[in-house]
């Protein structure tokens, strides 16, 4: 382990906003979807180096809710890309290394079956490793997330008057994911875009100005580096 390693404050949980592909691409006078496909291997070796520090849960934003409003080639480009790279070409490697790999987010009509079906045996595969989880934020936003819950709740005949924090955490996606500790977003944007606001209400937050495609693990480690600065206090003094 390195000096600066060792001096880390390493959170249980990381969320990531994977932001800047389009403007990485742009600035190499490449395609959109070249920066999609730079993304992967970020986020590949974001997922390695976040393994190798020990974090226990890494929530990634691969799409949103409103990425639909996005050109068809290009939705139809990270389908394909979240399908055939992510949970596809990679997921041996994620089994290997004892990495248990979950899906948020909406199973609604738009996504392709065949995405579903990925979706469902990666899951399954992996359902039983004990190493960090990964877990994909698919057609997901916040406030569909909450809306889901709040219908579930209803649906299951709850009182007004028991409906508290605990219960909304436990009718979330996955009741089993814990608050975030560490909620980073990449491309020198300030924007929390609909994206893990209930389990990030004390996150930490790191802004960093580097285009996702170029995320490496030392950039991981700044992010770290940041947190183990901060001081929590969670309301208290
Ligand atoms: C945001 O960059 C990125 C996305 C909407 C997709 C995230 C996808 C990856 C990191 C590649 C891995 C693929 C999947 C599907 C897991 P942007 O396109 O908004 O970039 P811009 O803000 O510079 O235009």
């Amino acid at each position: 382990m390195s000096e600066r390693q060792h001096n880390l404050i390493v959170p249980s949980h990381i969320a990531c906003v994977m932001d800047g592909n389009g403007r990485w691409a742009k600035e190499r006078g490449l395609k959109r979807t070249d920066g999609h496909l730079e993304g992967e291997e970020a986020l590949h070796r974001v997922v390695q180096a976040a393994n190798d520090l020990g974090v226990e849960w890494l929530t990634v934003y691969a799409f949103s809710t409103e990425n639909w409003k996005r050109p068809p080639s290009e939705v139809a480009f990270l389908m394909k890309l979240v399908d055939e790279s992510v949970l596809l070409k990679r997921r041996d490697e994620l089994h290997e290394k004892n990495v248990r790999v979950k899906v948020i987010g909406r199973r609604d009509w738009r996504v392709p079956r065949k995405v579903l079906k990925r979706i469902d045996e990666t899951v399954e595969l992996t359902k039983d490793n004990t190493g960090m989880t990964l877990t994909i934020a698919f057609n997901y936003g916040s406030q569909a997330e909450l809306v889901d819950a709040v219908r579930k709740i209803i649906d299951s005949g709850v009182q007004a008057s028991d409906v508290d924090e605990k219960r909304i955490s436990a009718n979330l996606y996955d009741a089993a994911i814990p608050d975030v500790d560490l909620w980073i977003r990449t491309s020198g944007e300030y924007r929390l875009s609909n994206f893990m606001t209930w389990q990030a209400s004390y996150a930490e937050m790191v802004f960093l100005d580097t285009y996702w495609p170029d995320m490496d693990k030392g950039q991981l480690e700044d992010a770290i580096e940041e947190f183990s600065r901060r001081h929590r206090r969670f309301g208290g003094l």
